[in-house]
């Protein structure tokens, strides 16, 4: 076991964009997880949703909130809103209709919060931070690890990459349970990350044992529980679904873990990462 050092913090993390589930609900099937006969129970979403609020902020986090839309259900789900480096936003576009309109509505709030907007190309799609997450290179400089096919096209890697002056390396992801690259990789600091390899093809393996010196390597179990879908605050982990093997090498690593249940969250197919965008993110 390695010594977990200070500086090997993440250098982002600690201020977040969520939204409240007032409108919530399984009001279409975008993905495996979705079934729209199972209701969800609005005041046990507000609950578990508050819960993972007061979660990342017992954590050390701040939370910032905007004001929920109707109609668009899956807005809750923050991280899908797009990409931000320091002053600089670009709006994700939803593979779905169903989720298209919510661009609008993050793009007005960036907007209003005194951020440089950019856009995609109308053509091309990418979901944002639930489908790109930094990590680091050998150099230590940040890389974004971008997810395609289910929800993002492979072309916009590149793309994004001129917009946030970033490299990016891009990961197919194989597996339709799998369909954000947030629910297979989370990065816990400079050295460390929760892997998924259930997720993706033998390249994209490849491509993450290259990047990540110490990774946790999820059994295919651990990850369907959505334990990579976590919020990272310094040495504090906000987990949907702690499994015990996950959670021992964890506290053996000298993370802190709390639990944030969000069941109900999980029957639209996201966890505590989806539901929380990082604001402090300077990639650059
Ligand atoms: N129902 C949403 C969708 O299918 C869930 C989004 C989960 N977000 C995430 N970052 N993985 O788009």
């Amino acid at each position: 076991m390695t010594d977990v050092v200070a500086d090997d913090l993440l250098p982002w993390g600690r201020r977040y964009l969520m939204c409240p589930p007032t409108h919530f609900g399984v009001l279409y099937e975008i993905n495996p997880w979705m079934h729209r006969e199972v209701s969800v129970d609005r005041d046990r979403a507000v609950e578990q949703w508050e819960g993972l609020v007061a979660a990342v902020r017992a954590a050390g986090a701040e939370v910032v909130t905007m004001a929920p839309a109707e109609h668009v259900p899956d807005i809750v789900f923050t991280a899908n809103a797009g990409l931000l480096t320091g002053q600089r936003f670009v709006p994700s576009h939803f593979r779905h209709p169903e989720r298209q309109p919510e661009t609008a509505v993050f793009a007005s709030w960036f907007e209003a919060a005194g951020y440089e907007v950019v856009r995609l190309p109308t053509t091309m799609d990418h979901e944002g931070a639930g489908d790109a997450l930094p990590f680091f290179d050998e150099a230590g400089r940040a890389v974004l690890l971008s997810g395609y096919r289910p929800r993002s096209d492979a072309a916009a890697g590149s793309v994004l990459s001129g917009l946030l002056g970033c490299p990016v390396r891009s990961l197919e992801l194989v597996d339709e349970r799998m369909y954000h690259v947030d629910l297979t990789f989370c990065p816990l600091d400079r050295r460390h990350a929760i892997c998924a390899p259930l997720g993706w093809d033998t390249y994209g393996r490849k491509v993450v044992e290259a990047l990540v010196p110490e990774p946790l390597w999820l059994e295919d179990d651990e990850a369907l529980l959505f334990c990579a879908n976590s919020v990272v605050v310094d040495r504090n982990i906000v987990m949907p679904n702690v499994p015990p093997r996950v959670g021992r090498i964890l506290e053996g690593w000298g993370f802190t873990i709390s639990e944030a249940p969000v069941d109900e969250f999980l029957k639209a197919g996201g966890g505590c990462r989806c539901l929380t965008l990082a604001l402090d993110v300077q990639l650059a």
